[in-house]
């Protein structure tokens, strides 16, 4: 594997790939990585023969109180695990790399609607940091097909409207959440927590399995299922966000068909946890 960490750079090696007729995978990532990361590369490895991921830190998708400073970069692990799963080419590029005017007066991608709902309510501008980042990625690696994570479910659905709406010449491929044996998604957030802030987590994901459970066998009362998630996880110590069924196709308030998804956000102290459920329905 290379690591390269120019824009320059990573074009002339991914454009050589295109002229001999390889198809290229891209995994973005903001590094730390972990099996959930690991998985996206073997999933980017059954749909082409070429395969880059990215690792930065995205400064335009934190907010000001959040931990872009503090958020765990562990550079040297990150390439031998991205070694290791295959890739070939790995790029690492500096802020000035990508924002060379500053972040602040960047050129920006915003999907309206999802963008402003759930994690969007919340974490304003956020996902309007990461449009534009995968927007600048998929310009500077030309990849015909890229890899996103479920465990970021609102992200992966923004993704996919962005890349419809305009017209990206990139195939959007979805990887299921890779999970601790106690069910808890993991997460490079996951070290912020203490043993006994740990040892609360695979609650979030049991409290999704319990909504997922009533939708599964009927139940239509969306609210009540969405009260009851919501009291059980604040009840079990934690501060909820949102606990919120909705429609799996674009997050519209559910109907009588079609997949539903149900997803969850909490507070445990200072950090922020998310996660969802999908729901097979006809
Ligand atoms: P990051 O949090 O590093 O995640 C990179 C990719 O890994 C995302 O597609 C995410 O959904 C996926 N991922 C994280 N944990 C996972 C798990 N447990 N199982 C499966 N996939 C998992 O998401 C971002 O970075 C950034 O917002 C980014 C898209 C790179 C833009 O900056």
């Amino acid at each position: 594997m290379e690591t390269v960490a120019t824009i320059a750079a990573v074009r002339e090696r991914v454009r050589a790939w295109h002229k001999a007729g390889h198809r290229v995978a891209f995994v973005p990532t903001m590094g730390n990585l972990h099996a959930g990361h690991v998985s996206l590369i073997e999933a980017a490895r059954r749909h082409g023969d070429r395969f880059v991921a990215s690792i930065f830190v995205n400064p335009m998708q934190f907010g000001p109180n959040e931990d872009f400073a503090h958020y765990p970069r562990t550079p040297t692990d990150d390439e031998r695990m991205l070694a290791a799963a295959g890739c070939d080419l790995m790029f690492m590029p500096t802020v000035a790399e990508i924002y060379p005017n500053g972040p602040e007066r960047a050129t920006r991608v915003e999907v309206p609607g999802l963008s402003r709902i759930l994690d969007g309510e919340v974490r304003p501008g956020h996902f309007e940091g990461v449009a534009t980042i995968v927007t600048k990625l998929f310009h500077i690696v030309e990849p015909d097909i890229a890899v996103f994570g479920e465990k970021d479910f609102q992200q992966l659905t923004i993704i996919r409207r962005m890349v419809a709406d305009l017209c990206m010449p990139v195939q959007i491929i979805a990887a299921p959440t890779v999970r601790e044996a106690d069910g808890f998604a993991k997460s490079s957030r996951n070290q912020y927590l203490n043993a006994q802030e740990r040892a609360l987590a695979p609650r979030i994901y049991q409290s999704l399995q319990a909504g997922a459970q009533r939708l599964r066998a009927g139940d239509c009362d969306y609210a009540s299922i969405e009260r009851a998630g919501f009291k059980e996880l604040e009840a079990a110590g934690f501060r909820v966000d949102y606990y919120a069924v909705r429609q799996a196709a674009d997050l519209g308030s559910p109907g009588p068909a079609g997949g539903l998804v149900v997803l969850v956000a909490v507070r445990l102290r200072n950090t922020r946890l998310i996660d969802n459920i999908r729901i097979e329905r006809s």
